[in-house]
């Protein structure tokens, strides 16, 4: 089997590197360990920066997006039970889209498939070889049997578990980390939303989240300890919780519904530098990872993955190397930012436990000062909404 660029992995990052470089005539083949079902059950994250929107659109896959999308022109920041809203329209001229990672992955995949692309879903053990030269190789089970894939480049799409980044020599990477004290249990639900923004909530008992997927589902988190049990939370719980973190009208006016799913996801900071090793080019999770507070770990992966397609694309269509000699560093300046902005809000919401009470207050002041002032607010909203993409080549 050969082809031009091998990806492994089929979430955002290599569905969308695949369908990019096809509309520039770039071959791919996608390989996956999990099912489809499996990849289009996953419940993930829901904000898309207006950047990531006009680059979907781009690879022409925004139809139902552009029909189906929130396009939501603020958030709300709630303080004992008040709301205060950060307005991006009027603050940066711009506004994020609420559409969830599991329809924009759906979209991918069908757009993919449409084409007659290869997706191979199920195979297990992939290995990959010879990055360091002209000719890489991936290798990997199917239905039982051991097959090779020849191609020019690798791209690691595969997660931040994924076996690309731990093919590299450990000497060759520096991995920087931050594992915060404590984690989100999110739940879906089939309820109204309560608000027509996203609230972020700090309260003394911990950080809330109300956020939605549509008119008729909404999408609630809780800051938790990290070794919580699920099953210690049932339904009525996480709706007490949460309406005791919103507080005001809106925990008078949250309805309560169907639980579709639940789930605990613990909070870390990671970043591995460089994003490529020879012919190996890391994308999204599998170079970097945010807490969820900004929601940038889809709007991240979605860049790095603009950058590697045009280095890729001015690669096979004119011979030049040089974007693609680019693309860590390009990567790295906007993921470092992003880093910067997930830590800070992460900071900012959550109850650190065990923390000294003059932290505590330096906290509540930074977020009364937050809610007050203009400049802070512009700073929030214009890393929010998404950085400007730097122009390349
Ligand atoms: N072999 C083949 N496939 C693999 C392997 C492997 N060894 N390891 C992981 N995968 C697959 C996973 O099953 C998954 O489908 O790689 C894919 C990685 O997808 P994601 O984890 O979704 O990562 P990415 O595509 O970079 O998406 C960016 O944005 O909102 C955030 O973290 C969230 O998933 C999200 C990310
Ligand atoms: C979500 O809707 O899943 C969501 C929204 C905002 C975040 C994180 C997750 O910051």
């Amino acid at each position: 089997m050969r082809t031009q660029v091998g990806i492994v992995g089929s979430g955002p990052s290599g569905l969308l590197l695949s369908q990019l470089l096809h509309l520039q005539g770039v071959e791919t083949v996608i390989l996956e360990r999990r099912s489809r079902a499996y990849v289009e059950g996953r419940v993930r994250a829901g904000v898309l920066e207006q950047g990531t929107v006009d680059l979907l659109n781009e690879a022409a896959v925004g139809e139902r997006m552009r029909r189906e999308g929130l396009v939501h022109h603020g958030i709300h920041i709630s303080l004992d039970g008040r709301l205060h809203r950060i307005d991006f329209q009027a603050l940066v001229g711009s506004a994020v889209t609420v559409y969830g990672q599991t329809e924009v992955t759906k979209d991918l995949i069908e757009a993919r498939l449409a084409t007659g692309a290869e997706i191979v879903f199920e195979v297990d053990n992939v290995t990959v070889h010879g990055f360091d030269g002209a000719r890489p190789k991936i290798r990997f089970g199917q239905d039982g049997r051991r097959r090779e894939l020849a191609c020019d480049f690798i791209a690691g799409c595969d997660g931040s578990h994924g076996v690309c980044r731990q093919s590299v020599p450990q000497a060759a990477l520096t991995t920087h980390e931050r594992v915060y004290p404590f984690a989100w249990l999110g739940m879906l639900v089939e309820a109204p939303p309560v608000a027509d923004e996203l609230i972020y909530a700090w309260h003394e008992r911990g950080f809330a989240l109300f956020s939605m997927r549509s008119p008729t589902r909404s999408r609630l988190y809780i800051q938790c300890t990290p070794d919580e049990h699920l099953d210690e939370w049932l339904d009525d719980r996480v709706f007490d919780e949460l309406r005791l973190r919103l507080g005001g009208q809106t925990a008078e006016r949250l309805q309560t519904g169907r639980c579709l799913e639940k789930g605990i996801t613990p909070m870390r900071s990671f970043v591995a530098e460089p994003m490529r090793f020879g012919r190996l080019f890391l994308a999204g999770d599998a170079a970097h990872i945010v807490p969820p507070t900004g929601a940038k770990g889809l709007n991240l992966a979605v860049a790095d993955v603009r950058v590697l397609a045009r280095a890729l694309a001015a690669f096979y269509t004119s011979g030049r190397s040089d974007l693609l000699d680019a693309y860590s560093a390009t990567c790295l300046r906007r993921v470092w930012k992003a880093q910067r902005f997930s830590w800070w809000m992460t900071s900012l919401l959550h109850r650190f436990p065990g923390r000294n009470p003059y932290d505590d207050r330096v906290q509540r002041a930074e977020i009364e000062y937050v809610v007050g002032s203009r400049a802070a607010q512009q700073a929030l909203a214009e890393n929010y909404v998404g950085l400007p993409f730097e122009e390349t080549g």
